[in-house]
């Protein structure tokens, strides 16, 4: 019945509840909780978040333009801090964070009505606000026009974040909160969805050739704004800020800390696409990266290749040549060597070792590293420069050090891991022997 009051669907991110086919306003009831949570922010690095309803971003919320929002917010019993809500969508004090500041165990009730169209964060506004929000407590609410917006055969929920941890990228374990670094906008992570990793692989987000995609982005902050881009697609339409201002055929667009923005792109050929900051470290060295995967029919005469480099050697004619070794162990330290393959390596020698012709040398079938592996070990430490030659071909760049970020384990079984793949001639590196070269 049309006065019925209707309950917002909390589902996690990247999932957005769906289309609002109402052509009345409602009173619809929002259920939030403020959660803090340790989780995972990378493999193997865990983060004490602070959330609304246990995810970073808090769940997506969708109403109708003239809808009256009955807004709980609850703060979970085994909290430390007080935690309150600033949706930008509120024309009020605060945002609403004037009437719902909510000890631990407590509730809070208000209501406000959705006076404008638009996409809008929301927020904890707890003061110290900045340590808030930068343990993740941030959302988005759409507010749909009265007519609804047009049909998409996808929708995602996307939001940037700025993360500040004690110990360095990727330092394992527990990692807390560094004051310094967020008063110093020098964070250790940028990051979708508050976890690296969360759209990618197995999270990565999807679509058919031929479909339209609609991305609502926002950014939490607390300090960086984003130059979001999808490396390979054109969006569309962009709604501007996320208001109703529409831009088209876009590159890259600015989502301001504390703002949002809708882009529809047109997946036309099939592929893996980036999300990406493109303020560019952020995304290969700080983990805001995230993946479109896109599958359908071929579109050459949109994208072709003609030509290109030496062939890249077919993944399923590179057996392990150690495979048949059966200790659990030998597995482990290959997973976890083509983990950091995968994490480290494979930004600049690609992902199938090939390297990039005139940037970064193979390390497939590399007579470089195959005359010396032991070699190998003081590369990854130290880096290297000066004009080398693989393959008959010469490179003269830099390969940056990595012996603060990788552990001795680490180093061995990423060598191993390469050396035993790729058509590589096999072999294995302790982790005592990248100890002794790094002594
Ligand atoms: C060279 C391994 C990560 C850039 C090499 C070589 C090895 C190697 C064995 C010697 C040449 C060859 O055999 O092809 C690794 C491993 C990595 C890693 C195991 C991951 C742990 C990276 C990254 C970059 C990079 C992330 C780019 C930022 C280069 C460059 C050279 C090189 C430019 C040639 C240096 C020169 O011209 O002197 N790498 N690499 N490497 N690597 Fe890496
Ligand atoms: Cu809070």
């Amino acid at each position: 019945p049309r006065g019925a009051p209707i309950e917002e669907a909390m589902l996690a991110p990247p999932a957005v509840p769906p289309p609002i086919h109402r052509d009345y306003p409602a009173r619809v009831i929002v259920r939030l909780e403020t959660r803090e949570v340790v989780k995972e922010i990378a493999d193997g690095v865990r983060y004490d978040f602070w959330t609304f309803n246990g995810t970073v971003p808090g769940p997506m919320i969708r109403v109708r333009q003239g809808d009256t929002v009955e807004l709980h917010l609850k703060n979970a019993a085994d909290s430390h801090m007080a935690h309150n809500i600033d949706l930008h969508a509120v024309m009020g004090p605060g945002g609403g964070a004037a009437v719902s500041m909510t000890p631990p165990g407590h509730e809070s009730v208000f209501t406000f009505k959705a006076m404008r169209a638009g996409l809008y964060i929301y927020h904890c506004a707890t003061p110290p606000v900045p340590m808030h929000i930068a343990n993740g407590m941030y959302g988005l609410i759409l507010v749909e026009p009265p007519q609804g917006l047009p049909k998409a055969d996808r929708e995602y929920y996307v939001v940037q974040g700025d993360f500040y941890t004690t110990g360095a990228y990727h330092a394992p374990g527990l990692q807390t909160f560094d004051m310094q670094k967020l008063l110093l906008e020098q964070p250790t992570y940028v990051l979708f969805n508050g976890r690296e990793g969360s759209l990618t692989g197995a999270n990565a987000l999807t679509a058919k050739v031929g479909d339209t995609v609609r991305l609502f982005v926002g950014d939490g902050g607390p300090n960086l704004v984003s130059s979001f881009h999808v490396i390979g697609q054109i969006f569309d339409n962009v709604n501007v800020e996320g208001g109703t201002l529409i831009n088209h055929n876009v590159q890259t667009t600015l989502i301001p800390a504390g703002g949002a923005v809708t882009v529809e792109m047109k997946t036309l050929v099939p592929g893996t696409f980036l999300l990406v900051d493109h303020s560019i470290t952020r995304a290969f060295m700080q983990g805001a990266l995230g993946q479109l995967v896109v599958t359908g029919p071929a579109a050459p005469a949109i994208y072709d290749k003609v030509s290109s480099g030496p062939a890249a050697p077919s993944p399923a004619a590179t057996p392990m040549a150690h495979a048949a070794a059966p200790a659990a162990a030998v597995n482990d330290a290959m997973a976890d060597g083509k983990r950091v393959f995968g994490q480290i390596c494979a930004a600049c020698h690609q992902g199938n070792g090939m390297g990039l012709p005139g940037a970064f040398p193979p390390l497939a079938m590399s007579d470089y590293l195959n005359a010396n592996p032991k070699g190998a070990i003081g590369i990854v430490l130290n880096g290297l420069s000066g004009k080398i030659t693989v393959n008959n071909t010469g490179y003269e760049s830099v390969m940056p050090a990595f012996g603060t970020q990788l552990s001795d384990d680490e180093i061995a079984h990423v060598l191993t891991y390469v050396l035993n793949n790729f058509n590589n001639k096999g072999g294995t590196i302790a982790p005592a022997e990248v100890k002794a070269v790094r002594a």
